[in-house]
């Protein structure tokens, strides 16, 4: 096949596609398989049931489901669906939201896609424009998404070691340079890989930075409050004008209904509404219409915090309580501070080899995990701490996690021993 440009871009060697195909394959054999890698949320029975009878009262409801499934949505999302979530956030937090404030996507790993490219690439002045992310690791999912290449740029974290086994990455600020070259800055936070919470000062950092560029701040805000509120710090959400928050119907128990949500100022939601219809016509609806009852009536707050973020804060204590007493001192590890998502982020300071090679070790031993480079992107130099860490998905079966851990630290020993 003849690819243009953009072709190759996408069909090459992309490190996620790459990974995704390694994992399926992995988990395609007889043996049962220790899914520590991917990005699934865990099904959780109480919030299982939840999306079950509204599907059920959807069905039994025949005009709104002929509406929903029969009937192409606006490419901005259901009004209905937009005025219930600008309404929850207005009463939550008073950020004075409209209709015009709210876009809906596919998932919200395609607004990023579009977010991204409407933002990156060149201006109509012929200058080549970026995104920056302020602080790598970051979401590997952001990896692939620039049409052009080269549209990236990051920078390494300070790393505050809190005690022996436990550190946190912090925006090196010193390092940090917005050119005009800077079409936005974008963070996940809670983020994915590492559980980090940017701290508020970050946040107001990076926010007074991007308003001063008039840029955007893009926050994405998958495992965030005030859903699924996966979050262990007490923190509030920061919005206005110049930020774009993003959030996800998935983490609630929902990935394949595909729904994203971005609250951005009216010029960046139409501009995501044009390129919806472009790409997809519109979205899918079903998300919408199983959740929006719970917006409106503040439901899906009590949900996430009462059901949803006591679950994952046990799952991440457990997978800790794990971690310390499987490695205890065996050899160097340093766990990042779990403060939100799904997932460990584990370092193993000065590990004889890599762990690409840990994840090959462990995937003979049926125990999937992902190897951290693919979580440093938008740079050229490799970055050897990344190849010391690994990402650990906590949302699975205890059993599964607890036996998991137990063969890295095995095979960590063993790497160390040779
Ligand atoms: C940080 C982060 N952002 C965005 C996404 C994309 O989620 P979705 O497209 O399912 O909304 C994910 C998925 O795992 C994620 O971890």
């Amino acid at each position: 096949m003849k690819w243009s440009a953009t072709g190759i871009r996408f069909t090459s060697d992309s490190g996620i596609l790459r990974l995704m195909d390694d994992l399926g394959r992995a988990l395609s054999g007889p043996e049962k398989k220790y899914m520590l890698g991917g990005g699934n949320p865990a099904l959780i029975p109480e919030v299982a049931e939840i999306w079950r009878a509204q599907m059920r009262a959807l069905l039994e409801d025949e005009s709104r489901f002929d509406g929903v499934v029969g009937r192409y949505d606006t490419p901005q999302g259901r009004p209905a669906f937009l005025q219930a979530v600008a309404g929850m956030l207005n009463r939550e937090y008073d950020w004075h939201l409209t209709e015009e404030n709210v876009a809906v996507t596919n998932g919200s790993q395609s607004a990023f896609f579009m977010l991204f490219n409407l933002l990156a690439g060149s201006d109509d002045a012929g200058l080549s424009r970026r995104i920056l992310f302020p602080l790598m690791p970051e979401y590997i999912g952001y990896r692939d998404q620039a049409i052009r290449p080269g549209d990236f740029v990051s920078c390494e974290p300070e790393i505050e070691q809190i005690d022996n086994h436990m550190h946190k990455y912090h925006v090196d600020f010193d390092s940090l340079e917005i050119g005009p070259d800077i079409a936005a800055i974008c963070v996940s936070r809670p983020t994915n890989p590492t559980g980090n919470v940017l701290t508020n000062e970050e946040i107001a950092r990076l926010d007074r930075m991007a308003q001063d560029r008039q840029i955007p701040l893009i926050i994405d805000n998958a495992y965030g409050a005030p859903f699924p509120d996966i979050i262990f710090t007490d923190t509030r959400p920061t919005w206005n004008e110049n930020i774009v928050l993003t959030m996800s119907l998935s983490k609630i128990g929902l990935p394949s209904l595909r729904t994203g949500i971005l609250v951005a100022c009216p010029e960046i939601v139409q501009a995501v509404g044009a390129m919806n219809a472009i790409v997809s016509l519109a979205n899918g609806a079903v998300g919408q219409a199983l959740t929006e009852r719970l917006f409106e009536t503040g439901e899906i707050l009590t949900l996430s915090r009462e059901v949803i973020q006591p679950f994952y804060r046990g799952r991440c204590e457990h997978a800790l309580g794990c971690v310390r007493s499987s490695f205890a001192e065996r050899f160097p590890w340093s766990v990042h501070r779990p403060e939100g998502s799904l997932f460990l982020w584990l370092w193993f300071p000065g590990l004889p080899g890599t762990t690409t090679q840990l994840y090959e070790r462990l995937k003979e031993r049926d125990v999937i995990v992902v190897p951290g480079r693919y979580f440093a992107f938008g740079r050229n130099e490799t970055w050897k701490h990344t190849d010391e860490c690994i990402r650990v998905n906590y949302a699975m079966d205890e059993l599964d996690v607890e036996h998991g851990i137990a063969v890295i630290a095995e095979e960590v020993a063993r790497m160390w021993s040779r």
